[in-house]
């Protein structure tokens, strides 16, 4: 079976994106799929007339948005994970924050700021700023200080007009992987300095990170189970199919609140929605033909 593998983009996690097809490939070989693959930078590219579909691997900007998707459709292509319009409303941080609290589910209380100063900050510090169309963390600031608010202002400035200012949730950083209706394991993640910021997930990328991972997560099963449901949830707010990975803070005091969801989720064999899948039992290579098989449902 011909499979054709879409990687990169030209958004700023193309980098990662190389990284998560590279572990994608090998595994799809070692099931005996025939790979072509196809370094995407923009909307002039090729799909082979013979692939059974197209595997969509890029993280972000084009890929993660629905771009790629509506381009895909057009094409009368099949592919992998989200259609087009959860995609788009998945990958903007305010509009999914809007679906997640018309659902019910819990999520930090939020302001899009406009950077021209033209109103009024109404999120107290501690907050987090951050681009709302990114991803691995690109862009993203934990605001402690007046100080700090204020060069976050600047560095927003890079990425558009307004950021998503978000109350600061002290607590636990954990991810929860979704497959099909399954949710799998929570993974806790626990960086040795700061938050999971690029440095602390990719270190072979451009960074001395560490970060301890712990799956399943170490919480009580009334927590859990909330947690789960949580995420769920969000995801399906969106209306958002096939596979994902929903990013959750775990309140000190055991309230879970939804930060976003990943439809275009890190797929190294080292990565976390591979990470907690194995911790029930399927193996880097399966999953990756479950989430094609899924698709194609
Ligand atoms: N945006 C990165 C790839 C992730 O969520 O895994
Ligand atoms: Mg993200």
């Amino acid at each position: 079976k011909k499979i054709a593998v879409l990687f990169g983009g030209p958004g700023s996690e193309r980098e990662v994106s190389k990284k998560t097809a590279e572990s994608v490939i090998a595994a799809l070989k070692t099931k005996g799929a025939e790979v072509v693959e196809v370094d995407v930078t923009g909307p002039d590219f090729d799909v082979p007339a013979d692939a059974l579909i197209a595997m969509n691997l890029i993280h972000g900007t084009f890929g993660e948005d629905g771009q790629l998707q509506a381009i895909l459709e057009e094409r009368g292509i099949p592919y992998t994970g989200a259609g087009v319009e959860s995609s788009r409303i998945a990958f903007d941080k305010a509009q999914s924050k809007e679906r997640f609290v018309a659902a019910g589910v819990p999520t930090p209380r939020s302001q899009n700021y406009l950077l021209d100063g033209s109103q009024p900050l109404d999120i107290s510090i501690p907050l987090v700023s951050k681009p709302p169309r990114e991803g691995s963390s690109v862009g993203v600031n934990i605001c402690r200080t007046e100080a700090e608010w204020v060069s976050a202002i600047e560095e927003a400035k890079k990425y558009g007009t307004s950021t998503l200012v978000e109350e600061f949730v002290e607590g636990k950083e954990l991810t929860i992987g979704i497959l099909g209706d399954q949710v799998l394991p929570i993974i806790h993640i626990e960086p040795v300095d700061g938050f999971y910021d690029m440095s602390n997930k990719y270190p072979w990328l451009n960074g001395t990170g560490k970060t301890h991972y712990h799956c399943p997560a170490d919480l009580d099963e009334a927590t859990t189970r909330r947690v789960q449901e949580a995420a769920m949830a969000a995801f399906k707010s969106c209306g958002t199919e096939v596979y994902g990975r929903v990013d959750v803070m775990l309140r000190n005091d055991g309230e879970p609140f939804v930060l976003e969801i990943n439809t275009i989720p890190g797929m190294t064999s080292s990565s976390l929605l591979p990470k907690a899948a194995l911790a029930v039992g399927i193996e880097f290579p399966d999953l990756c033909v479950h989430i094609i098989e899924l698709s194609l449902a």
